[in-house]
């Protein structure tokens, strides 16, 4: 290539064309950060010479990351260290940032122009922060509510994770970014993450759980893939032959850098020799030691190790990283226009469930005191726990968002109407104080260092312990006197790699065994007026240090007054319930009953004022059945991100008209969940103390396999077989105006492998401005074999004001007909007659027509 400026292949992609004659007045040779060239010739031959210059060590030093977040340098080429963050609500890593309605939220608002946006909100975020990698999106399905990551991926569907995920990474990598695809693959749960072996065939991966990765590979051409943590058909993801080499390098053609999840590399050698390129966060297996005699007895390729080395280096001549500044001197890391996009998320993703009566929007004019109740309206909910928690901005709750939208004259009274966690570990009584045990050992052996302590708490502030400490055994043991009869809440709570066993009258409470992370636990006892139970806890910290309280107090009693009070006195009150970042976090599954106190909290405030109207948080689907019924009106706000509040307090007064639809099926109970029987193995519970365990099944938590028997089953795919309906349906969300679908126009016969077009109309029929999400299912009635009743093949989001029709046309491509053969192991259409089904959620279909493949 002609280069007379000596100016690198990337800078020449960097600067505008009239700067090639630098000698012209006004022109400057900016490098600022931009999307990647494609791979050439010239970058090949770059990164083969710069390979070549190192030696075999070196390059070795090159496979594993620096200091938690880095890419290492190889000084002598000049090579500097790449800078990464977490992830796909914000970017977390490096101080304060804009806190977004990212993972399941985004899928909510089925709007792939707004998952374009956020992706290069997020990649500016990056330079800001000049983080050259940013770790997500998360892409795995949501197949049981209760994985406790759920609310960082998007849904059930493959289909639509593909959809949102291509103009995601587009977004990111546009602003010279290199977004990651995690967590590849099958990680869909977290409980015992590490340990868990995934046990699915060929079909179900493919037409479930991997279409997503597929598409941000050979679609959105993502220019990095995190391996996850578990095992996949009894090989880890990090050295799985058939996920890495076959599928992601082989079939797809993936020529980026594949890094594993932190910390999980299990084995150098078959790691190197099973696709992956980088182990984060260091070389604890793919290193010298392992690798350099690995690679001198022939176990290992030099090519393989090579190989590794180029796609980190194509990738990062590609993007320019080594020839201009990551930071763009246009961005700051406190964001303006990332606000904004904040926002926009937050409003589009909030899918109101129900609405009797038309209880909203609420009129201000009409609503002059408001009771705003609840552990989630105050401070602001963004997003879970784990390392997605960003840092907001001035996150806005939806106490202040209500207070902000009615003004200066309304009359907002607030109560967060339960105790917080530790209030409830400090207040119990237990009889005569607390026996508590430490033994020298990790299994209650040796002499125990005895003391008398007053209750069971060690929760706060001391997080970390010392670190020349080392962890130990503990048993508390102590009695508890029920004054009265009645319900009483015992409540439990541990640090995350802690794990405990309550002992209740001799009896192991069901799911009382904690492994790798655990949030609140809650059991109810129903206890006779006088009774004692006796309470023993074996606790293990994982860590040095003691992070463990418990509790027991009597339901009725958390419950503080001044909440009903305010809500018998309120023209309306919003109970702001649901998860958070301590109750759904990653590595730990959740509870599918909402955290503790709660549901008698909802269920007090219900009696107090008819006009009662729950907002929920959380990544899924949660237990309503005591409490919906009780109330007029349901909005799930998922995490809506830091300017969540404000979108919540539009939607609840009319503001903005919500438009979120459920990317999830929205189940009444966990049990019926079709993953449920195949989620835990189960053994049997207890239940003698009259024990109701907080939303799972007790479980044997020395698994090391999951069988998903549950195959296609997932979500909507199981209700629409099956004929039976969950409470609310996947694509399921309210209005406050009404849409017609007519006119669906399809061939009645396309040749196989053609582009089927499938065209009709949407109009709003009601009075106010709003936006619907038309939907396409398609059915194979004739296949040959046995397909879901209907699978979501098309979609778009139609803005309309009052009385407007738009006209839709979706495109169908041969993959919208076929299934995975597994005796041809490929993807076929079986020639014959399907269906295509138009609506506004998967059970509402009032559309269809039939169509021929030949
Ligand atoms: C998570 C990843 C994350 C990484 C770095 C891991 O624990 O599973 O999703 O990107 O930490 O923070």
């Amino acid at each position: 290539m002609n280069n007379p400026l000596n100016l690198s292949i990337h800078s020449l992609f960097s600067i505008g064309i009239a700067c090639l004659l630098p000698m012209l007045p006004g022109c400057a040779l900016t490098l600022t950060a931009q999307a990647p060239v494609p791979d050439s010739p010239a970058i090949e031959a770059q990164a083969r010479a710069m390979v070549a210059k190192l030696t075999l060590e070196q390059k070795i030093e090159l496979l594993g990351g620096v200091d938690s977040m880095f890419t290492r340098s190889a000084p002598s080429i000049g090579l500097p260290r790449f800078k990464m963050s977490d992830a796909s609500v914000g970017v977390r890593t490096w101080g304060p940032s804009t806190a977004y309605a990212g993972g399941v939220a985004l899928a909510a608002t089925w709007d792939k122009d707004f998952a374009r946006k956020l992706g290069e909100a997020l990649g500016r975020d990056a330079r800001a922060r000049s983080v050259n990698f940013l770790l997500g999106p998360g892409v795995n399905i949501a197949r049981s509510p209760v994985s406790g990551r759920n609310f960082e991926y998007l849904s059930e569907d493959p289909f639509l994770n593909s959809a949102l995920v291509v103009p995601y990474i587009e977004g990111v990598q546009s602003q010279g970014v290199i977004a990651t695809v995690k967590h590849f693959a099958l990680n869909n749960q977290e409980f015992n993450r590490h340990n868990t072996d995934v046990e699915a065939d060929e079909r179900t991966m493919r037409e479930i759980y991997l279409p997503a990765f597929e598409a941000a590979v050979t679609k959105g051409h993502v220019d990095a893939v995190m391996d996850s943590y578990n095992l996949i058909n009894g090989a880890h993801a990090t050295q799985n032959e058939f996920l890495n080499l076959k599928l992601l390098k082989g079939e797809w053609g993936f020529q980026g850098i594949l890094m594993s999840d932190w910390d999980a590399t299990y084995d150098g050698v078959a790691a190197a020799n099973n696709g992956l390129d980088l182990e984060m966060p260091w070389a604890r297996f793919m290193n010298a030691p392992t690798l350099l005699p690995a690679v001198k007895s022939g176990s290992v390729k030099e090519s393989t190790i090579d190989d590794k080395v180029m796609r980190l280096l194509r990738a990062e001549l590609r993007y320019g990283f080594t020839t201009r500044p990551q930071f763009d001197p246009a961005d700051s890391t406190y964001s303006v226009a990332g606000r904004a996009v904040a926002l926009d998320g937050a409003r589009e993703s909030l899918t109101l469930l129900k609405n009797e009566g038309q209880i909203l929007p609420l009129d201000p004019a009409r609503i002059k005191t408001i009771a705003v109740i609840g552990p989630n309206a105050y401070p602001a909910v963004t997003g879970g726990g784990g390392s997605s928690t960003v840092q907001a901005f001035e996150p806005v709750s939806i106490l202040t968002g209500i207070a902000n939208l009615l003004g200066p004259d309304a009359h907002v009274l607030y109560s967060r109407g339960l105790p917080d966690m530790p209030d409830v570990f400090q207040q119990t009584r237990w009889q005569g104080g607390v026996e508590v045990a430490t033994y020298p050992s990790r299994d209650f052996t040796g002499a125990p260092e005895t003391a008398t302590e007053g209750g069971i708490t060690k929760w706060s502030p001391e997080w970390w312990g010392p670190a020349d400490k080392a962890p130990r055994s503990i048993r508390y043991s102590a009695a508890f006197k029920a004054g009265k009869a009645g319900k009483y809440l015992l409540l439990g709570a541990s640090a995350g790699n802690d794990s405990y066993k309550v002992i209740v009258d001799g009896r192991a409470l069901p799911n009382a065994v904690n492994v790798e992370g655990q949030t609140p636990q809650f059991w109810t006892l129903d206890l006779a007026a006088g009774q004692t139970v006796k309470v023993v806890v074996e606790y293990l910290p994982g860590f040095a240090g003691i992070h463990f309280g418990m509790g027991l107090v009597y339901q009725a009693d958390l419950i503080s007054p001044e909440a009903i009070e305010f809500a018998a006195k309120a023209d309306a009150v919003v109970v702001a319930a649901g998860f958070s970042n301590t109750s759904e976090a990653e590595g730990a599954d959740r509870t599918f009953a909402l955290p503790w106190g709660q549901e008698a909290l909802i269920q007090a405030v219900a009696a107090a004022n008819p006009h009662t109207i729950v907002t929920v948080t959380g990544g899924g689907a949660m237990d309503t059945r005591s409490w919906l019924g009780k109330v007029p009106a349901l909005l799930h706000a998922w995490y809506p991100g830091q300017e969540g509040g404000t979108a919540v307090a539009e939607v609840l007064f009319g503001k903005h008209n919500p438009e979120g639809k459920l990317p999830v099926s929205f189940d009444r109970s966990w049990e019926e969940n079709p993953s449920a029987a195949y989620y835990y193995p189960v053994k049997g519970a207890d239940t003698s103390l009259h024990v109701t365990e907080s939303g799972r099944p007790a479980v044997d938590y020395v698994i090391p396999h999951l069988k998903y028997g549950d195959k296609l089953m997932v979500g909507y795919r199981y209700w629409t077989t099956t004929g039976k309906h969950p409470l609310f349906p996947f694509g399921f969300g309210l209005s406050y105006t009404t849409f017609k679908f007519a006119n669906l126009q399809a061939p009645a016969t396309a040749a196989s492998g053609s582009t089927v077009p499938v065209s009709f109309d949407v109009t709003n029929t009601g009075s106010l401005a709003g936006a619907e999400v038309a939907q396409l299912y398609v059915s194979d009635p004739s296949a040959k074999v046995s397909r879901p009743e209907r699978e979501l093949k098309g979609f778009e989001k139609v803005r309309l004001a009052p009385g407007e029709t738009k006209h839709v046309t979706i495109n169908l491509d041969d993959r919208a007909f076929s299934y995975w053969d597994e005796a041809a192991h490929k993807w076929t259409i079986d020639p014959g007659k399907f269906v295509v089904r138009v609506g506004d959620s998967s059970e509402s279909t009032p559309l269809s027509a039939e169509l021929t493949l030949k």
